[in-house]
């Protein structure tokens, strides 16, 4: 186990899309998915990208917190999720290998965004509020989820990451975006997860 360096928001890697991962049960993607995990918690964060870590290939992991609180600062933006069927958020770590998103719909909404690549800065991001996603779990078998509110967010901004995307660029508007202490003095504490 190791707790990784965190690629920064300038870096080449963090603007090259990600290659397919081909044997999800091999040991080093293994080793390296529990790296990330770690990484991802040590920050605190409740996503993680493998690019994010200097691996270019199509890997996350990331929390979906149940209860505000759980992860401080960031948990307040699941209220987002709050028309999302509770059943249907998954438990703890979640691992993603090979992600295909399709959104369900075209509303879209914009909340709240902060990255562990651009450390310090938020801004507002539309995404999809309803998506279904599909790939590999960490045992190398297929599934698929329907996602709403908060959890369609995270994993629509860590599979962009897959694709060598940051989310200032899917800001519609710059003027959001900020450092995450002058933005909550205005914006309050919902401002600004660590994804
Ligand atoms: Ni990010």
């Amino acid at each position: 186990m190791a707790i990784l360096k965190i690629a920064r928001m300038g870096h080449p890697v963090l603007a090259t899309p990600a290659r397919p991962v081909e044997n999800p049960a091999a040991p080093e993607i293994r080793a390296l998915i529990r790296d990330m995990e770690e990484t991802m918690l040590d920050a605190p964060g409740i996503g993680l990208a493998a690019p994010q870590v200097h691996v270019p290939l199509r890997i996350v992991v990331f929390l979906v917190p149940e209860r505000p609180g759980e992860l401080e600062p960031r948990a307040d933006a699941a209220r987002d999720g709050a028309d999302e069927d509770p059943a249907r958020v998954p438990d703890g770590l979640n691992v993603l290998i090979n992600p295909v998103i399709e959104p369900l719909g075209e509303e879209m909404e914009e909340n709240w965004e902060g990255c562990l690549s651009v450390p310090g800065m938020t801004g507002r991001v539309p995404r999809f509020v309803r998506i279904r996603y599909s790939g590999l779990d960490v045992e190398g078998r297929h599934f698929a989820r329907e996602a709403a509110g908060f959890h369609a967010r995270v994993v629509q901004h860590e599979c962009d990451h897959l694709d060598g995307i940051l989310y200032p660029r899917r800001m519609r508007d710059l003027a959001s975006f900020g450092f995450v202490e002058e933005i909550r003095k205005t914006h309050g504490a919902d401002a600004g997860n660590e994804e």
